[in-house]
């Protein structure tokens, strides 16, 4: 496993008595997840998805995002939740390799983002993806309706089938309805695995693939981090090391998890764990709060917070290890500003530096935290983080006692609206 998980700076809050005492609770969290046996057991085909995926289904895949490349100048990606977020994430993540511009719509219900939207479209050669697992969600079956008509009005119904794909429950839902109906390109989600955990469903493949990423890159290091993550094994296992930090912190009243990044190219990576996370542990009255800053800006803005508020938090850093760009800081006869003490060196290093910095301030001012690192910007390093992420966050969520793969909460906010619209 190329992920490292740094855990210096939770000295004084947790040691090693800690995590030997909780060990039998993990082993307990563990064989039920394993043996399908816990709460949610249904929803946990992801846990043996990367190993699942056959290598002719992404090679299919892959051949699909040219076709689709060689005759489309963008695509539009509708969906909400677990259905764009990763999505996104990847995207800005990978935004090197990415060969297609990809534009997102359904994740809300702002009139004029769509607006402005579709007019930048009007003269360009589209291609939407629309991706619901249920089919019935609000946001993308609205935009979807509205993006139908717009497609229609620009290209013929033949064209249509080629250029709208629908990714949905293999059986059940509207979506699935006007797929089969209009005869549009389909892709099935699979049924035991939630949207939060889709990404390396088709419902995240299928937009990636055609954006141009490299998915057997990101497929082979969700692989790799399979077969790191599944051994019981708490020295060696850091997924199993980070769920049982944050319960032990959480059961100390450190009830906000702060994720912090110095890229910006992590900012909706950060996005998509704050759902896994918050999803997947806030039921039952319980759950750690995910929230999460970009660094260096946000240190001139919450750093204060974090430095001197309430100290209900703790703060997990994630770091990227080789990222220099080769933006060197040059040297000045003047030192005016009494910086040729970094002449020479890369930007990233002062970027480092600050990580190391701020990680010492934040302990010193009563903030435990973690540094996780991950070796790269590319597709094979994002595979690892997200099923690193996704093994934590199943372990915490037993350890804590609740469902992780469900999300009941989200229904009392729709119940509320469809009553409003007067939808049945
Ligand atoms: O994690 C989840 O299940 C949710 O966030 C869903 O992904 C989100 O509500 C979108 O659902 P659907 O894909 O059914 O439209």
């Amino acid at each position: 496993m190329e992920i490292k998980l740094d855990r210096q700076y939770l000295k004084g809050y947790i040691e090693d008595k800690d995590y030997t005492q909780l060990l039998p609770e993990i082993q307990e969290a563990h064989d039920n997840l394993e043996k399908k046996t816990g709460k949610g057991a249904e929803f946990t085909g992801w846990l043996d998805l990367p190993h699942r995926i056959k290598d002719s289904f992404l090679d299919e895949l892959v051949e699909l995002g040219e076709e689709i490349r060689a005759n489309s100048d963008c695509l539009l990606s509708i969906g909400i939740g677990g259905s764009y977020v990763g999505i996104h994430a990847s995207l800005e993540f990978l935004i090197a390799e990415q060969k297609l511009p990809v534009h997102y719509a359904g994740h809300n219900l702002s009139s004029g983002y769509l607006y402005h939207l579709l007019k930048r479209l009007e003269d360009k050669d589209v291609t939407v993806v629309v991706i619901s697992k249920s089919g019935t969600t609000t946001e993308p079956a609205l935009a979807f309706r509205i993006v139908k008509k717009f497609m229609e009005e620009k290209y013929t119904s033949a064209e249509l089938k080629k250029r709208i794909i629908c990714i949905t429950d293999a059986e059940r839902g509207a979506l699935r309805t006007i797929a089969d109906k209009e005869g549009y390109r389909s892709f099935s989600i699979n049924n035991d695995v939630g949207g939060r955990f889709s990404i390396m469903t088709p419902a995240g493949l299928v937009p990636l693939a055609i954006a141009g990423i490299d998915i057997k890159a990101l497929i082979q290091g969700a692989r790799k981090a399979q077969m790191y993550c599944s051994k019981m094994d708490l020295k060696k296992n850091i997924a199993y090391q980070y769920a049982a930090a944050r319960s032990i912190l959480y059961r100390q009243n450190k009830t906000i998890e702060v994720l912090s990044t110095f890229y910006q190219r992590l900012s909706y990576v950060e996005e998509w764990w704050k759902q896994l996370f918050g999803e997947s542990e806030g039921k039952d009255g319980k759950g750690i709060f995910p929230t999460s800053l970009s660094f260096t800006t946000d240190l001139h803005s919450m750093g204060q917070l974090i430095q001197e508020g309430a100290r209900n938090m703790f703060e997990t850093f994630l770091l990227v290890d080789r990222t220099g760009h080769g933006v060197v800081i040059p040297s000045d006869n003047e030192n005016l500003d009494n910086f040729n003490c970094v002449a020479g060196q890369d930007l990233d290093y002062v970027n480092r530096q600050a990580h190391k910095a701020t990680a010492k301030a934040h302990y010193d001012g009563g903030v435990p935290n973690m540094t996780i690192t991950i070796p790269h910007f590319d597709a094979h390093s994002l595979g690892q983080l997200y099923y690193f992420f996704e093994k934590a966050v199943a372990i915490k969520g037993y350890l804590l006692g609740v469902n992780p793969f469900d999300q009941p909460g989200v229904e009392a906010y729709k119940t509320n609206m469809f009553d409003l619209l007067g939808r049945e």
